[in-house]
């Protein structure tokens, strides 16, 4: 399994940015155990509704905040209280921020050391995503936004869970250049294609009769990663939004989520709009589920030997490298990567998008 310095992506093993950490319905006032980054983690919901992710370790004697059944700090249902979590062990209380706010036994002033990490979360979309920073620093860039996700006549996604793949999301990221997999992958020959990355936003452009997903005509997809892990495709000018987020786990797997908005005809979409909003994001993760089958089994690919008519992986490679270094150098990677990049043999798309 190849992991970040095998790619010799930076000296950060993970990248800075912000990714899916779970399907919003699925976090609740149970805390609930996760692992992301390399590092034990704890999701839950407060009572006042908000979501929160913290480091999974209590600070007094290390016992995991979620990996419990049988405390009565559980039985008694003082797991959560207020948006507070409290461990099973001797039942220490952390605020949102992470502070220790409740020691029950001891009326003394609360040690500063007696704290956890609550990271920088966010509900969006039915997920929530999490703010990764080696440096500890706050979010330099925002997530896409989406304005169909409030739009009455699109159907809302039910994220598919993709489930852990065993390769690192380098892996992933190459598609976003890789123009020459779309016809043979696919069924989707472009007949144009180009590249556009502007900071942290690497675009592709391609139309293509697609087999599989719009057979006899084009279709036509603008498709953009916002950082290093969320990815928004629009289909044909917006008849569907795809929306694929991978979140590394360890250092060298990943893992990751589907959902597709779909425009319905009518102004508030109905059921049966529903219905039909579910068979075509089926249709969409099984043009996906073509990719996964490729990364779930190949070897790592270090660096590709390219070809011309190959897509812009080096430029890809460089815009992907400014996440895994210091935010003060992402500046450097983003002036090497930016601009235009066309395939040898491919027209671009026509018209530039800003
Ligand atoms: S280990 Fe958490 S309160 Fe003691
Ligand atoms: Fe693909």
């Amino acid at each position: 399994m190849a992991q970040t310095q095998d790619y010799d992506l930076g000296p950060n093993t993970f990248p800075r940015g912000w990714f899916m950490v779970a399907d919003a319905a699925s976090v609740t006032s149970m805390p609930r155990a996760e692992r992301f980054f390399g590092q034990d983690l704890v999701l839950y919901r407060g009572q006042s509704g908000t979501a929160y992710m913290v480091d999974a370790y209590c600070p007094h004697m290390g016992t995991h905040l979620a990996k419990n059944t049988t405390s009565y700090v559980i039985q008694d249902k003082i797991h959560v209280e207020g948006d507070s979590i409290r461990c099973p062990y001797h039942a220490w209380r952390f605020g949102p921020d992470g502070r220790c706010d409740q020691i029950p036994y001891f009326n003394g002033p609360i040690p500063a050391a007696a704290r956890i990490k609550s990271w920088t979360v966010v509900e969006r979309y039915g997920a929530i995503f999490a703010w990764h920073d080696a440096e500890g620093g706050e979010p330099d860039f925002d997530l896409p936004t989406l304005p169909e996700w409030d739009d009455p006549s699109y159907v809302r996604w039910i994220f598919d869970e993709l489930g852990v793949l065993p390769c690192h999301q380098k892996e992933i990221v190459d598609n976003i250049a890789d123009v020459a997999h779309l016809g043979p992958t696919h069924g989707g020959p472009c007949e144009y294609f180009h590249n556009e990355i502007d900071g942290v936003v690497a675009r592709q452009k391609q139309g293509a009769p697609h087999r599989s997903l719009a057979p006899g005509q084009m279709l036509e997809t603008d498709t953009w990663y916002t950082g290093p892990g969320v990815l928004v495709s629009y289909f044909n000018d917006g008849d569907s939004v795809m929306f694929i987020t991978h979140t590394p786990v360890e250092d060298g797997s990943v893992r990751a989520w589907h959902g597709l908005l779909w425009r319905s005809p009518n102004a508030v979409a109905t059921p049966q709009d529903a219905e039909t909003a579910r068979l075509y994001q089926a249709g969409s993760l099984a043009a996906l589920a073509q990719d996964f089958e490729i990364w779930a089994n190949k070897r790592a690919c270090v660096s590709p030997l390219v070809v011309p008519g190959d897509g812009a992986f080096g430029k890809v490679r460089i815009w992907y490298q400014q996440f895994f270094h210091p935010r003060a150098l992402a500046g450097e990677f983003q002036a090497k990567a930016n601009g235009f990049h066309a395939v040898r043999g491919m027209p671009p798309h026509n018209q530039r998008v800003a």
